[in-house]
Protein backbone atom coordinates (compact mmCIF):
# COMPACT_ATOMS: atom_id res chain seq x y z
CA UNK A 1 0.00 0.00 0.00
CA UNK A 2 2.78 2.32 1.17
CA UNK A 3 4.43 2.07 -2.44
CA UNK A 4 1.07 2.69 -4.43
CA UNK A 5 0.47 5.55 -1.79
CA UNK A 6 4.11 7.03 -2.33
CA UNK A 7 3.21 7.36 -5.86
CA UNK A 8 0.35 8.87 -5.80
CA UNK A 9 1.18 11.75 -3.48
CA UNK A 10 4.51 12.30 -5.62
CA UNK A 11 2.14 12.11 -9.01
CA UNK A 12 0.05 15.21 -7.14
CA UNK A 13 3.08 16.83 -5.71
CA UNK A 14 4.63 16.73 -9.34
CA UNK A 15 2.00 18.03 -11.21
CA UNK A 16 1.41 21.07 -8.35
CA UNK A 17 5.08 21.66 -9.29
CA UNK A 18 6.38 21.44 -12.98
CA UNK A 19 2.66 19.68 -14.55
CA UNK A 20 4.46 16.13 -15.04
CA UNK A 21 2.75 13.18 -14.16
CA UNK A 22 5.20 10.35 -13.55
CA UNK A 23 3.44 7.44 -12.51
CA UNK A 24 0.88 5.42 -14.12
CA UNK A 25 1.32 6.66 -17.35
CA UNK A 26 1.78 5.06 -20.90
CA UNK A 27 4.65 7.60 -21.46
CA UNK A 28 7.98 6.00 -21.59
CA UNK A 29 10.08 8.74 -21.33
CA UNK A 30 7.77 10.20 -18.14
CA UNK A 31 8.13 6.98 -16.64
CA UNK A 32 12.16 6.43 -16.81
CA UNK A 33 12.10 10.39 -15.76
CA UNK A 34 10.10 9.36 -13.01
CA UNK A 35 12.35 6.56 -12.32
CA UNK A 36 15.73 8.32 -11.72
CA UNK A 37 13.15 10.97 -9.62
CA UNK A 38 11.85 8.46 -7.46
CA UNK A 39 15.97 6.70 -7.16
CA UNK A 40 16.70 10.96 -5.64
CA UNK A 41 14.24 11.30 -3.68
CA UNK A 42 14.53 7.70 -1.76
CA UNK A 43 18.20 8.41 -1.04
CA UNK A 44 17.70 11.34 -0.25
CA UNK A 45 15.51 9.97 2.72
CA UNK A 46 18.05 7.19 3.79
CA UNK A 47 20.58 9.40 3.92
CA UNK A 48 18.28 13.03 5.75
CA UNK A 49 17.33 9.40 8.46
CA UNK A 50 21.23 8.80 8.70
CA UNK A 51 22.42 10.71 11.71
CA UNK A 52 26.08 12.20 11.37
CA UNK A 53 28.50 10.91 14.54
CA UNK A 54 31.04 14.22 13.25
CA UNK A 55 27.81 16.13 14.56
CA UNK A 56 27.90 14.62 18.05
CA UNK A 57 31.66 14.26 18.42
CA UNK A 58 33.20 16.84 16.52
CA UNK A 59 36.65 14.58 16.56
CA UNK A 60 35.55 11.76 14.52
CA UNK A 61 35.16 14.52 11.62
CA UNK A 62 38.63 15.37 12.24
CA UNK A 63 39.84 12.16 12.25
CA UNK A 64 38.26 11.47 8.14
CA UNK A 65 34.71 10.00 9.08
CA UNK A 66 33.47 12.26 6.40
CA UNK A 67 31.67 9.21 4.46
CA UNK A 68 27.89 10.58 5.00
CA UNK A 69 29.24 14.16 4.31
CA UNK A 70 30.84 13.03 0.69
CA UNK A 71 27.17 10.95 0.25
CA UNK A 72 25.05 14.06 0.98
CA UNK A 73 27.31 16.11 -1.32
CA UNK A 74 26.83 14.02 -4.35
CA UNK A 75 23.37 13.35 -3.80
CA UNK A 76 22.84 17.27 -3.67
CA UNK A 77 24.48 17.15 -7.59
CA UNK A 78 22.75 14.85 -8.92
CA UNK A 79 19.28 16.74 -7.55
CA UNK A 80 20.37 19.72 -8.74
CA UNK A 81 21.35 18.19 -11.75
CA UNK A 82 17.62 16.97 -11.72
CA UNK A 83 15.82 20.33 -10.74
CA UNK A 84 17.65 22.27 -12.87
CA UNK A 85 16.92 19.91 -15.87
CA UNK A 86 13.06 20.76 -15.06
CA UNK A 87 13.64 24.25 -14.93
CA UNK A 88 14.94 24.22 -18.03
CA UNK A 89 12.81 22.47 -19.58
CA UNK A 90 9.64 25.03 -18.38
CA UNK A 91 11.72 28.08 -19.06
CA UNK A 92 12.01 26.94 -22.50
CA UNK A 93 8.17 25.84 -22.81
CA UNK A 94 7.52 29.55 -21.22
CA UNK A 95 7.43 31.27 -24.97
CA UNK A 96 4.70 28.97 -26.13
CA UNK A 97 2.65 29.29 -23.18
CA UNK A 98 -1.07 29.21 -23.18
CA UNK A 99 -2.54 32.20 -21.25
CA UNK A 100 -5.25 29.99 -20.18
CA UNK A 101 -3.49 27.34 -18.46
CA UNK A 102 -3.30 27.54 -15.15
CA UNK A 103 0.46 27.90 -14.08
CA UNK A 104 2.73 25.33 -12.25
CA UNK A 105 4.37 26.36 -9.53
CA UNK A 106 7.87 26.71 -11.41
CA UNK A 107 6.22 28.74 -13.58
CA UNK A 108 5.23 31.24 -11.36
CA UNK A 109 8.29 31.21 -9.65
CA UNK A 110 10.15 31.59 -13.08
CA UNK A 111 7.89 34.77 -13.64
CA UNK A 112 9.49 36.22 -10.19
CA UNK A 113 12.44 35.48 -11.01
CA UNK A 114 12.29 38.46 -13.72
CA UNK A 115 11.10 40.74 -11.38
CA UNK A 116 13.64 40.07 -8.41
CA UNK A 117 15.95 37.77 -10.27
CA UNK A 118 18.39 38.42 -7.09
CA UNK A 119 16.29 36.43 -5.03
CA UNK A 120 13.88 33.96 -7.44
CA UNK A 121 17.61 32.60 -8.53
CA UNK A 122 17.44 28.90 -9.92
CA UNK A 123 19.03 27.62 -6.89
CA UNK A 124 16.53 28.81 -4.56
CA UNK A 125 13.54 27.23 -6.99
CA UNK A 126 15.58 24.12 -6.52
CA UNK A 127 15.94 24.16 -2.91
CA UNK A 128 12.37 25.00 -2.63
CA UNK A 129 11.24 22.29 -4.69
CA UNK A 130 12.71 19.64 -2.90
CA UNK A 131 11.74 21.02 -0.08
CA UNK A 132 8.35 20.13 -0.48
CA UNK A 133 9.01 17.08 -1.83
CA UNK A 134 10.84 16.14 0.89
CA UNK A 135 8.76 17.13 3.49
CA UNK A 136 5.19 16.33 1.71
CA UNK A 137 5.55 12.99 0.21
CA UNK A 138 6.49 10.74 2.98
CA UNK A 139 4.84 12.21 5.31
CA UNK A 140 1.44 11.72 3.41
CA UNK A 141 2.09 8.48 2.04
CA UNK A 142 2.81 7.04 5.42
CA UNK A 143 -0.58 8.88 7.02
CA UNK A 144 -2.68 6.59 4.24
CA UNK A 145 -0.79 3.70 5.29
CA UNK A 146 -1.29 3.88 9.35
CA UNK A 147 -5.47 5.33 8.10
CA UNK A 148 -5.71 1.97 6.31
CA UNK A 149 -3.84 -0.28 8.60
CA UNK A 150 -5.81 1.05 12.09
CA UNK A 151 -9.14 0.76 9.68
CA UNK A 152 -8.40 -2.73 8.89
CA UNK A 153 -8.12 -3.46 12.59
CA UNK A 154 -11.11 -1.71 12.93
CA UNK A 155 -13.63 -3.13 10.49
CA UNK A 156 -16.63 -1.28 12.35
CA UNK A 157 -14.60 2.33 11.93
CA UNK A 158 -14.25 1.27 7.87
CA UNK A 159 -17.86 0.14 7.45
CA UNK A 160 -19.14 3.50 9.56
CA UNK A 161 -17.02 5.62 6.97
CA UNK A 162 -18.22 3.46 4.27
CA UNK A 163 -21.66 4.40 5.19
CA UNK A 164 -20.89 8.10 5.84
CA UNK A 165 -19.49 7.90 2.08
CA UNK A 166 -22.71 6.08 0.84
CA UNK A 167 -25.07 8.71 2.27
CA UNK A 168 -23.12 12.01 1.66
CA UNK A 169 -22.20 11.41 -1.93
CA UNK A 170 -24.11 8.05 -2.93
CA UNK A 171 -22.66 5.77 -5.97
CA UNK A 172 -23.46 8.06 -8.99
CA UNK A 173 -19.76 9.93 -8.76
CA UNK A 174 -16.35 9.50 -7.03
CA UNK A 175 -15.71 11.72 -4.24
CA UNK A 176 -14.29 15.34 -4.85
CA UNK A 177 -12.20 17.62 -3.20
CA UNK A 178 -15.41 19.78 -2.13
CA UNK A 179 -17.10 17.05 -0.29
CA UNK A 180 -14.26 16.52 2.17
CA UNK A 181 -15.69 18.92 4.69
CA UNK A 182 -19.02 16.95 4.80
CA UNK A 183 -17.51 14.18 5.90
CA UNK A 184 -16.38 14.85 9.62
CA UNK A 185 -16.08 10.84 10.62
CA UNK A 186 -13.50 10.67 7.51
CA UNK A 187 -11.95 13.39 9.09
CA UNK A 188 -12.03 12.16 12.79
CA UNK A 189 -10.08 9.05 11.44
CA UNK A 190 -7.29 11.35 9.65
CA UNK A 191 -7.54 13.45 13.21
CA UNK A 192 -6.84 9.83 15.15
CA UNK A 193 -4.42 8.10 13.12
CA UNK A 194 -2.12 11.52 13.46
CA UNK A 195 -2.81 11.46 16.90
CA UNK A 196 -1.26 7.62 17.61
CA UNK A 197 1.17 7.50 14.51
CA UNK A 198 1.99 11.38 13.69
CA UNK A 199 4.72 11.64 10.86
CA UNK A 200 6.99 14.14 12.52
CA UNK A 201 6.79 12.93 16.09
CA UNK A 202 9.95 15.25 16.94
CA UNK A 203 8.22 17.92 14.86
CA UNK A 204 11.36 19.57 13.80
CA UNK A 205 13.77 21.24 16.00
CA UNK A 206 13.16 25.09 17.14
CA UNK A 207 14.92 27.51 19.00
CA UNK A 208 13.46 29.80 21.69
CA UNK A 209 13.56 33.58 20.49
CA UNK A 210 13.71 34.85 23.93
CA UNK A 211 14.04 33.17 27.63
CA UNK A 212 10.84 31.74 28.75
CA UNK A 213 10.02 29.16 31.09
CA UNK A 214 8.23 25.80 29.96
CA UNK A 215 6.84 23.21 32.12
CA UNK A 216 8.69 25.03 35.13
CA UNK A 217 11.69 24.61 33.46
CA UNK A 218 13.95 27.86 32.33
CA UNK A 219 15.15 28.23 28.59
CA UNK A 220 17.58 30.63 27.45
CA UNK A 221 17.08 32.64 24.47
CA UNK A 222 18.71 30.09 21.75
CA UNK A 223 18.06 26.83 23.25
CA UNK A 224 17.17 24.47 20.75
CA UNK A 225 14.19 22.50 21.72
CA UNK A 226 13.10 19.43 20.66
CA UNK A 227 9.21 18.96 20.72
CA UNK A 228 8.22 15.03 21.76
CA UNK A 229 4.52 15.46 20.04
CA UNK A 230 4.11 11.70 20.12
CA UNK A 231 4.50 11.35 23.98
CA UNK A 232 1.66 14.46 24.62
CA UNK A 233 -0.57 12.43 21.74
CA UNK A 234 -0.23 9.36 23.99
CA UNK A 235 -0.04 10.96 27.64
CA UNK A 236 -3.01 9.36 29.73
CA UNK A 237 -2.89 12.75 31.60
CA UNK A 238 -4.14 14.59 28.36
CA UNK A 239 -6.10 11.92 26.94
CA UNK A 240 -8.81 9.33 27.66
CA UNK A 241 -7.67 5.94 27.16
CA UNK A 242 -4.81 7.02 24.58
CA UNK A 243 -3.74 3.85 23.28
CA UNK A 244 -7.12 2.62 22.16
CA UNK A 245 -8.56 3.88 18.35
CA UNK A 246 -11.58 6.18 19.02
CA UNK A 247 -12.07 8.80 16.16
CA UNK A 248 -15.69 9.58 18.00
CA UNK A 249 -12.94 11.38 20.39
CA UNK A 250 -12.67 14.00 17.87
CA UNK A 251 -16.35 14.53 16.73
CA UNK A 252 -17.27 18.07 16.84
CA UNK A 253 -13.65 19.05 16.43
CA UNK A 254 -13.14 21.46 13.69
CA UNK A 255 -9.57 20.97 12.03
CA UNK A 256 -6.58 19.32 13.05
CA UNK A 257 -5.81 21.26 16.13
CA UNK A 258 -7.13 20.36 19.81
CA UNK A 259 -5.09 23.12 22.02
CA UNK A 260 -1.66 21.95 22.20
CA UNK A 261 -2.83 18.57 22.82
CA UNK A 262 -3.01 17.54 19.11
CA UNK A 263 -0.78 19.43 17.14
CA UNK A 264 0.64 16.93 14.48
CA UNK A 265 0.85 19.50 12.00
CA UNK A 266 3.32 21.78 14.70
CA UNK A 267 2.55 25.03 15.67
CA UNK A 268 2.95 28.48 15.38
CA UNK A 269 4.93 30.41 12.83
CA UNK A 270 7.16 27.63 11.77
CA UNK A 271 4.26 25.28 11.61
CA UNK A 272 3.66 23.16 8.47
CA UNK A 273 2.45 25.21 5.74
CA UNK A 274 1.49 22.21 3.71
CA UNK A 275 -1.25 20.98 6.37
CA UNK A 276 -4.09 22.15 4.17
CA UNK A 277 -2.61 20.39 1.00
CA UNK A 278 -2.00 17.35 3.32
CA UNK A 279 -5.60 17.34 4.38
CA UNK A 280 -7.47 17.19 1.46
CA UNK A 281 -4.61 14.38 -0.14
CA UNK A 282 -5.65 12.49 2.82
CA UNK A 283 -8.97 13.11 2.42
CA UNK A 284 -9.47 12.68 -1.23
CA UNK A 285 -7.44 9.36 -1.64
CA UNK A 286 -8.79 7.79 1.96
CA UNK A 287 -12.43 9.11 0.44
CA UNK A 288 -12.05 7.15 -2.80
CA UNK A 289 -10.91 4.03 -1.59
CA UNK A 290 -13.23 3.72 0.73
CA UNK A 291 -15.98 4.72 -1.23
CA UNK A 292 -14.84 2.26 -4.00
CA UNK A 293 -13.83 -0.97 -2.62
CA UNK A 294 -14.07 -2.81 0.12
CA UNK A 295 -11.18 -3.84 2.09
CA UNK A 296 -9.70 -6.97 4.04
CA UNK A 297 -7.06 -8.02 6.21
CA UNK A 298 -4.83 -10.43 4.46
CA UNK A 299 -5.29 -13.26 7.16
CA UNK A 300 -6.98 -13.64 10.42
CA UNK A 301 -4.23 -11.87 12.32
CA UNK A 302 -4.49 -8.17 13.22
CA UNK A 303 -1.99 -5.98 11.58
CA UNK A 304 1.02 -4.88 12.82
CA UNK A 305 1.03 -2.02 13.98
CA UNK A 306 4.56 -1.79 15.07
CA UNK A 307 6.61 1.56 14.69
CA UNK A 308 9.95 1.52 12.48
CA UNK A 309 12.65 3.56 12.25
CA UNK A 310 12.72 6.76 10.19
CA UNK A 311 12.16 10.63 10.62
CA UNK A 312 8.64 9.97 10.00
CA UNK A 313 8.03 7.12 11.57
CA UNK A 314 7.27 4.39 9.28
CA UNK A 315 5.65 1.16 9.63
CA UNK A 316 7.83 -1.23 10.40
CA UNK A 317 6.48 -3.52 8.50
CA UNK A 318 4.58 -2.40 5.21
CA UNK A 319 1.25 -2.81 4.80
CA UNK A 320 -0.41 -5.36 2.37
CA UNK A 321 -4.33 -5.55 2.00
CA UNK A 322 -6.97 -7.03 -0.42
CA UNK A 323 -9.30 -5.44 -1.86
CA UNK A 324 -12.45 -5.67 -4.06
CA UNK A 325 -14.55 -2.93 -5.93
CA UNK A 326 -17.68 -3.39 -4.36
CA UNK A 327 -20.86 -3.94 -5.89
CA UNK A 328 -22.82 -0.91 -6.31
CA UNK A 329 -19.38 1.05 -8.19
CA UNK A 330 -17.99 -1.77 -10.81
CA UNK A 331 -19.86 0.85 -13.01
CA UNK A 332 -18.62 4.00 -12.09
CA UNK A 333 -15.39 2.24 -11.75
CA UNK A 334 -15.07 0.99 -14.95
CA UNK A 335 -15.96 4.31 -16.56
CA UNK A 336 -12.93 5.76 -14.92
CA UNK A 337 -9.34 6.46 -17.47
CA UNK A 338 -6.25 7.59 -16.63
CA UNK A 339 -5.36 10.78 -18.79
C1 LIG B 1 0.32 14.12 6.75
C2 LIG B 1 1.12 14.99 6.19
C3 LIG B 1 2.04 15.93 6.91
C4 LIG B 1 2.38 15.99 8.23
C5 LIG B 1 1.91 15.10 9.37
C6 LIG B 1 3.30 17.10 8.38
C7 LIG B 1 3.86 17.50 9.59
C8 LIG B 1 4.77 18.53 9.73
C9 LIG B 1 5.36 18.93 10.97
C10 LIG B 1 5.07 18.29 12.33
C11 LIG B 1 6.21 19.95 10.73
C12 LIG B 1 7.07 20.70 11.75
C13 LIG B 1 6.24 21.83 12.36
C14 LIG B 1 6.79 22.42 13.61
O1 LIG B 1 7.94 22.14 13.96
O2 LIG B 1 6.07 23.18 14.29
C15 LIG B 1 6.18 20.19 9.29
C16 LIG B 1 6.94 21.14 8.65
C17 LIG B 1 6.91 21.34 7.29
N1 LIG B 1 6.06 20.76 6.37
FE1 LIG B 1 4.69 19.32 6.77
N2 LIG B 1 3.50 17.69 7.15
C18 LIG B 1 2.74 17.01 6.23
C19 LIG B 1 2.63 17.30 4.86
C20 LIG B 1 3.28 18.33 4.23
C21 LIG B 1 3.11 18.69 2.83
C22 LIG B 1 2.13 18.02 1.87
C23 LIG B 1 4.00 19.70 2.58
C24 LIG B 1 4.28 20.46 1.30
C25 LIG B 1 3.52 20.63 0.31
C26 LIG B 1 4.71 19.98 3.81
C27 LIG B 1 5.70 20.94 3.93
C28 LIG B 1 6.35 21.27 5.13
C29 LIG B 1 7.44 22.23 5.22
C30 LIG B 1 8.07 23.02 4.08
C31 LIG B 1 7.80 22.29 6.58
C32 LIG B 1 8.88 23.15 7.24
C33 LIG B 1 8.27 24.47 7.66
C34 LIG B 1 9.24 25.44 8.34
O3 LIG B 1 10.27 24.99 8.84
O4 LIG B 1 8.93 26.65 8.39
N3 LIG B 1 4.25 19.14 4.79
N4 LIG B 1 5.28 19.34 8.71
Amino acid sequence: MKFAFYELTLNVMMRMISGKRYFGSDNLELEEEGRRFREILDESFVLAGASNVGDYLPVLSWLGVKSLEKKLIKLQEKRDAFFQGLIEQLRKSKGAEDVNKRKTMIEVLLSLQESEPEYYTDAMIRNFVLVLLAAGTDTSAGTMEWVMSLLLNHPQVLKKAQNEINSVIGNKRLVDESDIPNLPYLRCIINETLRLFPAGPLLVPHEASSDCVVGGYNIPRGAMLIINQWAIHHDPKVWNEPETFKPERFEGLEGTRDGFKLLPFGSGRRSCPGEGLAVQMLGMALGSIIQCFDWERTSEELVDMTEGPGLTMPKAIPLVAKCKPRKHMTNLLSELRVD
